[in-house]
Parts: C-alpha cells; sequence; structure tokens
C-alpha cells in the first residue's frame, strides 16, 4: 500500500505514516540511499526491519526530503538537515514519521495482550490510579498508550538515566479524546508534554510535543 495516512496538524507539523504491504525489492527500487544508509540495511537480519526501514525512506520522499538529508547523532537519533525536526516509528505493518518546526517524538506500537506482563516495568503508581485491569481491552489501550508517551518523550530528551517508570508521567486521560498530558521530572528538569494519540488498526500511534524551551 503506499501513503496511509497524513495528519496535517498544523502547518508546520505533519505526520506521515505507511502501511508495509510491498515486498522489499519494490520499496528498494523506490528510494535513494546514502552508501551508509545501504550499509545499515544490509547489516539487518530480518527483512520485516528492513522493509520497514525502506518505508520510512518512503515517508521521508513523500515529504519532499530523501535518505540524503538524515543523519543520526551518536545516540540514534534522527535529524534532518535544515531546520526541521523528525522522529521515527515503525513496528511491524506500520510505519510513521513526524516533521515539525519544534522537538518531537513519535512511537507506534502493536496493541498486545503483552503489554499487561511488563507493566510494572514503566507504569507508575499514580497511572495505575486510572488504570482498570479487569475492562482487559481498555486496560491494554491506555497502557499502549502509556507506553507509547514514553517511547515519544524519550525519544525527544533522549538522555541518559531516564525511566520510564520514575522520571516519566501521565496524566489521567479518556481513550475517546485522543489528548494526554504528561511530565518528564528528572534531575532538575520539569517538562511538560502535550500528547496527541490514535488507534489505526490495531496499532497505537503517539507523538509527543514539548512545552517549552527546556
Ligand atoms: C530508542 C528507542 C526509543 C526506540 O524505540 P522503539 O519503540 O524500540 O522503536 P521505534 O521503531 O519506535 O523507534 C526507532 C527509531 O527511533 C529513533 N531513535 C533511535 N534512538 C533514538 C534516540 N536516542 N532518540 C531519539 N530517537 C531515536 C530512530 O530513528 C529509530 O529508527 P531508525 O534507526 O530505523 O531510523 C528505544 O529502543 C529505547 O531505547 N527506549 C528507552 C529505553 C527504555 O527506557 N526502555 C523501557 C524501560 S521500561
Amino acid at each position: 500500500m503506499p501513503l496511509y495516512k497524513v495528519i496535517h496538524f498544523s502547518p508546520s507539523i505533519k505526520v506521515l505514516i505507511w502501511k508495509i504491504t510491498e515486498p522489499f525489492d519494490e520499496l528498494f527500487s523506490q528510494v535513494l540511499l546514502k552508501e551508509k544508509t545501504l550499509g545499515r540495511l544490509q547489516s539487518m537480519k530480518s527483512e520485516v526491519h528492513q522493509r520497514a526501514f525502506l518505508s520510512v525512506r518512503k515517508l521521508l520522499q513523500e515529504a519532499g526530503h530523501n535518505d540524503l538529508q538524515l543523519h543520526y547523532d551518536e545516540f540514534g537519533k534522527p535529524h534532518l538537515e535544515n531546520e526541521t525536526h523528525i522522529s521515527i516509528t515503525h513496528s511491524f505493518d506500520f510505519s510513521a514519521i513526524i516533521l515539525s518546526d519544534e522537538n518531537v517524538g513519535i512511537d507506534i506500537e502493536l496493541r498486545r495482550e503483552k503489554v499487561m506482563l511488563i507493566a510494572e516495568k514503566f507504569v507508575d503508581e499514580s497511572e495505575f490510579r486510572f488504570l482498570d485491569k479487569e475492562k482487559k481491552d481498555d486496560y491494554v489501550s491506555r497502557l499502549t498508550v502509556i507506553w507509547g508517551v514514553k517511547e515519544a518523550i524519550f525519544k525527544i530528551r533522549n538522555e541518559k538515566g531516564i525511566s520510564f517508570k520514575d522520571h516519566i508521567f501521565v496524566a489521567p486521560f479518556e481513550m475517546t479524546e485522543k489528548k494526554a498530558k504528561a511530565l518528564l521530572t528528572f534531575g532538575n528538569l520539569n517538562i511538560e508534554f502535550d500528547i496527541c494519540f490514535e488507534e489505526i488498526e490495531n496499532y497505537t500511534l503517539v507523538y509527543a510535543f514539548q512545552k517549552g524551551n527546556q
């Protein structure tokens, strides 16, 4: 499938989503890759990962950029050559990028019951208070949002030592509102984030915006 969806969040913020149905060769033939990227692609063991990686280059091209303009810092965080901020995510059948004039983070996750087994590792007491384990589908949906929020915020801040459970807190939210608020409390930092999320097939897409300039 080509481009699955574009969210024009604002004139300067755009989310592009790809549903990865194409075989490797088709994707490979449609993207321009620099040598370094080719090396990375060849070193990937799984074809699922390779196709996801290529689909991100397709998304970049859809947005008027290309792989030659994409660079990674020492932590693995992607940067574009111009002023535009980028964040990247991929999970099995989907990939997504967000482009913005401010620092942003994005995450897409497959919703699965397995998330309940690791909830204790990333959910704080304050968050457990608004979760209801008895309503299993809703519990899995909310846990996946919380996980996605923390991944997206981690991608914005990219700081060593951030713990999902101890430093990032998601305020109570309604699934129907598709919005949430979160706080990162880490060292001297207290940073608020506005969160948007939506369920796409059996995946949950989350993107986060930092408030303020810390
Ligand atoms: C780096 C990390 C955020 C990637 O997230 P993920 O859900 O595994 O994978 P995603 O597909 O959503 O994201 C991968 C993309 O994130 C980007 N990325 C990688 N490292 C990054 C970083 N340090 N900062 C920002 N973005 C990063 C890359 O673009 C990467 O894709 P690409 O290399 O193909 O371009 C994640 O692996 C991580 O390290 N999380 C923090 C660790 C942690 O605390 N885990 C849980 C504790 S309970």
